[in-house]
């Protein structure tokens, strides 16, 4: 079973998950692997962390396509160029930040993973620290969950909380939640791949 990581930018998200695909021997578990990273800039830090864990990388530059069907379409083919005999990949976004057409989610229906900043439904959307903070928020957390065409409101696979500490600035809380997020993402990754 092959699996394939959409980044956009850093990549801590995705380093955690190949750590513990290492470090927990998926291969051999569940016959897995993480067989490539594509990012839509071509600037995104993550890539360098998958070459140097020898993770084959690949660029498609949202920017050079004519509309977003057609740059969702071309990473529809890249990602099942990675399919094995009846184990279509497996898909995980981590700090992608490209909203996917509906045409594209459906494809992967039950097999397109996120990450979210937030404990969802609470904070869809973007700058989710900032607005737990202003919102006066006691605790925050992070989602993980399935893809499906309503942006960020797919079904819950994994959430952790954190506390909103007196004087948390969204900077300080974003890296209390980041932590949690390199732990639940892999857990949530691993019972999936053991349900297939
Ligand atoms: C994180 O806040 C994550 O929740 C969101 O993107 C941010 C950066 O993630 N999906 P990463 O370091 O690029 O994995």
């Amino acid at each position: 079973k092959n699996i394939v990581i959409l980044i956009s930018g850093g990549g801590s998200n995705m380093l955690a998950i190949l750590k513990a695909a290492q470090r927990d021997n998926w291969a051999a578990q569940y016959q897995a692997q993480v067989a490539a990273v594509i990012s839509n800039k071509a600037s995104a830090g993550g890539l360098v962390l998958a070459r140097a864990q020898g993770v084959a990388t690949e660029v498609l530059d949202h920017t050079s396509f004519a509309s977003r069907e057609a740059f969702d379409a071309a990473l529809m083919a890249r990602i099942d160029s990675y399919a094995t005999p009846g184990h279509p990949p497996l898909v995980l976004l981590a700090g992608f930040m490209r909203i996917l057409t509906p045409g594209f989610v459906n494809h992967y229906a039950g097999r397109l993973v996120n990450i979210h900043p937030s404990l969802l439904p609470a904070f869809a959307g973007l700058n989710t620290h900032q607005r737990a903070i202003d919102a006066g928020c006691q605790v925050a957390g992070a989602t993980v969950h399935l893809v499906t065409p309503e942006l960020d409101h797919g079904p819950i696979l994994a959430q952790a909380v954190v506390p909103v500490l007196p004087g948390d600035s969204a900077d300080t809380l974003a890296a209390r939640v980041l932590t949690q997020e390199h732990l639940i993402y892999p857990r949530a990754v691993v019972k999936l791949l053991q349900d297939k």
